[in-house]
């Protein structure tokens, strides 16, 4: 019960300070976070409505690394790293990927001293649960870098990549980080 009073009566405290608040300025974690969060509710959004509906309850249309030549709906993976071009046009200085060290798409490698850093600390069982935060240097630009574990869900992620004539890891396996989320902020001008 006493819970319930605390929530309610921080609820209200909230809307009598937010003129106030609203001028503090975000940091480079929070909204590193808060873009990680939606970027994965569309990636599950496209899996539970698209590919698990039309492709595996449906069976109305295949998903296909060959999308392009074929009639097929692009992979999850292709559908982030489309969306990730689009936002690096824009030339904001912000970017994000979906990275590996044993990537099927070697465009997709990490490649940065922070990058490989990071790779190594969300693949590091010690630190499941946690993300990576480091500050780096990139042509003379100071950028908040910040990798989220991708970790291998369902079967599906597995054998696709254990079987993929690119993939240079064949032993994936379930609950394994198979790569991270990297998100890169620009700190200075
Ligand atoms: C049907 C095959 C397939 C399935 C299923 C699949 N992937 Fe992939 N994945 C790919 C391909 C192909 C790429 C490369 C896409 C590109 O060109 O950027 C990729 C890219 C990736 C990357 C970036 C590094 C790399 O290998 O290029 C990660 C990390 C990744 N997938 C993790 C996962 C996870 C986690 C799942 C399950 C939730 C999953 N994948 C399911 C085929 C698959």
């Amino acid at each position: 019960m006493m819970k319930v009073k605390y929530t309610i009566f921080l609820g209200s405290l909230l809307v009598t300070t937010l003129p106030i608040n609203v001028s503090a300025e975000v940091t480079a974690k929070t909204m590193a976070d808060a873009i990680h969060d939606v970027i994965e509710a569309d990636r599950a959004v496209y899996a539970e409505l698209v590919i698990n509906r039309l492709v595996i309850e449906e069976e109305a249309i295949e998903a296909s690394e060959e999308y392009h030549e074929n009639i097929a709906l692009p992979l999850p993976a292709q559908m982030l790293r489309a969306s990730a071009e689009k936002i690096r046009d824009k030339k904001s200085g912000f970017s994000f990927s979906l990275v590996s060290e044993w990537p099927i798409n070697s465009q997709n490698k990490v490649k940065t001293d922070v990058e490989i850093e990071g790779m190594n600390f969300v693949k590091d069982t010690k630190n499941s649960g946690t993300n990576f935060y480091e500050e780096e240097m990139l042509a003379g630009k100071r950028y908040y870098t910040a990798m989220y574990a991708d970790v291998a869900v369902s079967n599906s992620c597995v054998s696709c990549h254990n079987n993929h004539k690119d993939s240079p890891k064949k032993d994936f396996k379930i609950n394994d980080v198979m790569g991270a989320v990297l998100i890169r902020i620009p700190l200075s001008k």
